[in-house]
């Protein structure tokens, strides 16, 4: 295993193992929601989020501990809105993560629910005394503000209505495009980055080290969007998990769909490489996110 590979696997365990203990299905009437909550967020996942949170972290010098505990309230996020993103009002998919979307596996009433969940849960998870052993209240509120803002209608949930108001349309330009990229998914993967500053004491929105990581992960967050789109047409569902041609099927306007398979490899390597470009800033120390930021650009799930 490279240094890189060992690093990632250290993160992704951890990160797992803290999931694996957030969520206990108690003996009650609701113990449903729970079961759907843990059904999606234990399926698998990349864990790319809280690995960006933990590796900035220990890049600034921050605790691990805390910056893993801190991404799995991203991770929690991002599960929900794949709930929510795959239900038959939305995206309407059957496969996620390898196994049946969280719709197909209980009732629907209840996968919304389950999503709502874990959005609450999230926000209990950075507020409640203890979670943190370095963080301070400050940090703790820095933390929640930079996370709600992101998966909120300025970020996450105002992208997904961009893509869905954008559907079947012909005069979607690239500008709009990356807008709807940008926050939809580039939302998150920069909050999961920032929050790793803020872990590590950085909590001036215009220090260097917070300057920096936005310019890295927003540029990481649309490549990461990118790849996704090409993987919808040229991936296979066995390694994906998830089912190829949903945007196809959708109407949905995509990098490929306006560049073709080509012109969305192009912009895919421009942003991998100006996300790249702003690691300068931190030398040495951030040879782990350039080796991240390669592999993204060459996954296949
Ligand atoms: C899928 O995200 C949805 C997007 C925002 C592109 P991931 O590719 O990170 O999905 P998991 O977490 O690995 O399942
Ligand atoms: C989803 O984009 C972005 C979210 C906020 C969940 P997609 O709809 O392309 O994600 P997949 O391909 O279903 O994972
Ligand atoms: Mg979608
Ligand atoms: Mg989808
Ligand atoms: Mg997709």
């Amino acid at each position: 295993m490279s240094g890189f590979e060992s690093k990632l696997s250290l993160y992704t365990g951890m990160i797992n193992d803290k999931l694996e203990k957030i969520i206990n299905i108690p003996d009650a009437p609701e113990r449903i929601v729970y079961e759907a909550m843990r059904y999606s967020l234990l399926a698998g996942g990349k864990r790319i989020r809280p690995v960006l949170t933990a590796a900035v972290a220990e890049m600034l010098g921050g605790s691990l501990d805390d910056a893993v505990t801190a991404g799995c309230a991203v991770e929690l996020i991002h599960t929900y809105s794949l709930i929510h993103d795959d239900l038959p009002c939305m995206d309407n998919d059957d496969l996620r993560r390898g196994k049946p979307t969280c719709h197909k596996a209980f009732p629907e009433n209840i996968a919304l629910l389950a999503g709502d969940g874990l959005l609450n849960m999230a926000f209990e998870l950075l507020s409640a005394p203890g979670s943190f052993k370095t963080i301070d209240c400050g940090g703790s509120l820095a933390l929640i503000r930079c996370l709600a803002s992101a998966s909120g209608v300025r970020g996450m949930i105002g992208g997904q209505v961009i893509d869905l108001e954008s559907e079947n349309k012909q005069d979607v330009t690239l500008d709009n495009l990356t807008g709807m990229h940008g926050k939809k998914t580039g939302a998150l993967i920069e909050a999961a980055a920032v929050m790793g500053c803020i872990v590590s004491g950085f909590t001036d929105e215009n220090c260097h080290e917070i300057l920096q990581i936005r310019r890295f992960s927003a540029n990481l967050g649309l490549a990461f969007q990118i790849k996704d789109d090409i993987l919808d047409v040229t991936g296979d569902e066995g390694s994906l998990g998830k089912p190829v041609g949903s945007d196809e099927a959708g109407g949905k306007n995509t990098y490929v769909t306006m560049l073709g398979i080509g012109g969305a490899d192009a912009r895919l390597r421009e942003k991998t490489d100006a996300a790249v470009a702003a690691l300068n800033f931190f030398g040495d120390r951030a040879c782990f996110l350039r080796e991240l930021a390669d592999a993204l650009l060459r996954r296949e799930n």
